[in-house]
């Protein structure tokens, strides 16, 4: 047993009051959670500490919170890794010492009910349902089961993983800043019918997702969701996968957002780095290096953006003028380095599904002729090519 400080954003809608902070002292084994604590906490000490639970085994998806201001699941988390965390927080801080509280608060990007408990029907359930969460296959339905080969299904296992705890809805950057944005869990609930090769209407569902200035190029790329979400389900990496399929598929967006990603990686491709003054240039005209296609669009853009450009220069992330003059950019020490790295990454251009763990059937006992012993570590995974 081990005594912990926990640290609980409060709201009681009732007192009429504002949010508040209130700690709590708990004695609990390091190995049980940080929801094992707040339950203690309401046992012993207020039995209105409000914190929505069930399976207190990671399945059900109802404790959802922030931890040390990260989103998770309160039954998976262990209070003495939380614990290891908020000291290391601390000391990051310059406070230092042990047995810092562990700071424990609603998820975000949601309107809170009550302590622990949020509102998950207006932000989460109802993105859930704005992107069609249910099959839609052709034709009159077979008489017993759809009959899909295993392999087929291999892409979208991971998808399928999700619990709809909310906790990378929680943290998405970009829900903070566009409300309205369909977010990492809802697009990864897309991914599960686009990727499943019973659904027909995949190019309607991508064109969908492409034309809505909320949809998948809302996505900062910022990692956020993957570094919350308790069961391996990335969903960045769902909404790439859909953007990469929109993108085959020659789906236009409004807002480049497809020619922006094309304009990235060809400019880093060509020139071993990002120079960003032709970035916007090359979304909006693609293909011409160095030149502005006379197109009423592109030079729209350019002219809209000349406040971002003046922002960036007074908040110093423009450091130098010349940085705006398409085309010119200070040559760096790495910048082959960098073009050898993108030509190796073409040529071994193959994606992989590291969700998939273990072997079976034909992968096996191929495995064991080319002499790969199987691995008995349920958290390796294995690759298994996805397409
Ligand atoms: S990667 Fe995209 S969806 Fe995921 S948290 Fe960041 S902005 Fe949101
Ligand atoms: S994707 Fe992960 S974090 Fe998001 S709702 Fe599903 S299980 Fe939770
Ligand atoms: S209580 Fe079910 S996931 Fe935590």
């Amino acid at each position: 047993m081990a005594d912990y400080t926990i640290k609980v954003r409060r709201f009681q809608p009732e007192s009429g009051e504002g949010p508040y902070w209130e700690e709590f002292n708990v004695d609990l084994d390091p190995s049980l959670s940080v929801l094992d604590g707040l339950l203690q906490a309401k046992d012993r000490d207020d039995g209105s500490l409000a914190v929505r639970c069930s399976c207190r085994a990671a399945i059900c998806g109802s404790c959802g919170m922030k931890i040390n201001g990260q989103s998770g699941l309160g039954c998976k988390t262990q209070i003495g890794e939380a614990q290891e965390l908020a000291d290391k927080q601390a000391s990051a801080a310059g406070k230092g010492g042990e047995g810092n509280s562990i700071v424990i608060e609603p998820m975000g990007n949601m309107p809170v009910i009550k302590d622990l408990i949020t509102d998950m029907e207006s932000t989460h359930w109802t993105k859930i349902r704005r992107v069609t969460p249910w099959l839609l296959p052709h034709g009159e339905p077979p008489e017993r089961e759809y009959v899909v080969e295993p392999e087929s299904m291999i892409d979208i296992t991971q998808s399928m993983a999700c619990i709809q705890c909310g906790a990378c809805v929680s943290s998405c950057l970009s829900m903070e800043a566009d409300h309205e944005f369909i977010g990492p869990a809802a697009l990864a609930k897309a991914y599960r019918f686009v990727g499943d090769p019973r659904d027909v209407e995949a190019r309607e569902r991508l064109y969908d997702l492409a034309q809505d200035p909320h949809g998948i190029y809302d996505c900062t790329h910022c990692f956020s969701c993957i570094d919350a979400c308790p069961k391996g389900v990335a969903p960045m990496d769902q909404i790439m996968r859909l953007r990469r399929k929109a993108g085959e598929e020659g789906i236009e967006d409004p807002n480049s957002g497809h020619d922006h990603e094309i304009a990235f990686v060809k400019i880093i491709e060509k020139k071993g780095t990002l120079d960003e003054s032709l970035l916007l240039q090359e979304s909006f005209a693609p293909g011409f290096k160095g030149k502005l296609k006379p197109n009423k669009r592109a030079i729209r853009e350019m002219l809209g953006s000349i406040p971002t450009a003046i922002r960036g220069i007074k908040t110093g992330k423009m450091r130098s003028l010349h940085k705006l003059i398409p085309g010119v950019h200070p040559k760096l020490p790495d910048q082959d380095d960098v073009k050898a790295i993108y030509a190796h990454a073409e040529e071994h251009n193959e994606e992989f599904n590291l969700y998939i763990k273990g072997e079976e059937g034909e992968l096996a006992e191929e495995n064991v002729e080319k002499g790969i012993e199987r691995s008995t570590d349920p958290d390796t995974a294995q690759e298994v090519k996805n397409g």
